[in-house]
């Protein structure tokens, strides 16, 4: 926590194409949270290569993955927005993922996470966002849990031309869940 009292949380999306609903709804994040936390973007994990632990045993970890962890580690909460890919975690992310769990100062250790989706369809990606709690409930990541953020029919909730999100139930609900998170990681916090 910084000495003002703020939280410092990072928010990871896990779609990595330009036009992305997940990535606009992440950039919508800043004026929605409370004015006591403070919002920046994970390092990019696209350029990881896919884990191989002889590329471990060779080299160590390759850097990417060491930025992208210490931002993790450094901060008090971590945001996931996310899209679902064949109904769990886009293959990315979940490298990633995978590539932190491996290090001896495993960055997800008592981090509290929230869970955002969009999503084309009528489940919001509500398959990945429990996936998602499985695999980092296995790293002993902190799960946040209502209210659950799964944005259906993600092209009818944001600007066909600007992707700004336009949706005002969304809106709310997002503003709810990050007062919330808010709360839920100063209760956790050691
Ligand atoms: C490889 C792939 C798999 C997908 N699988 C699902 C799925 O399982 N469930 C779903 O609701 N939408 C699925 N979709 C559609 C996505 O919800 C939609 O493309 C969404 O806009 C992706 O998020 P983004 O806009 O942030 O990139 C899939 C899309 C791709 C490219």
């Amino acid at each position: 926590m910084a000495t003002d009292g703020n939280l410092d949380v990072v928010v990871i999306c896990g779609s990595l194409r330009k036009g992305s609903y997940n990535a606009a709804l992440a950039r919508t994040l800043p004026r929605l949270v409370p004015k006591t936390m403070k919002l920046r973007d994970a390092p990019p994990f696209d350029r990881m290569p896919h884990y191989n632990h002889d590329i471990q045993d060779a080299d160590g970890f390759p850097a990417e993955v060491k930025v992208f962890a210490d931002a993790i580690r450094s901060a008090d909460g971590v945001i996931i927005v996310s899209p679902e890919y064949n109904w769990t975690i886009p293959g990315a992310l979940k490298n990633a993922i995978d590539w932190v769990s491996r290090m001896k100062d495993q960055p997800f250790l008592n981090k509290p996470v929230a869970l955002q989706s969009c999503a084309g369809g009528v489940l919001g990606g509500a398959r990945m966002q429990y996936h998602m709690r499985q695999s980092l409930t296995s790293i002993d990541a902190i799960l946040f849990g209502r209210p659950e953020i799964l944005v259906t029919f993600a092209a009818k909730k944001f600007d066909e031309k600007t992707l700004a999100l336009t949706d005002q139930p969304t809106i709310d609900i997002v503003t709810q869940q990050l007062a919330a998170f808010d709360k839920f990681i100063r209760r956790v916090k050691d």
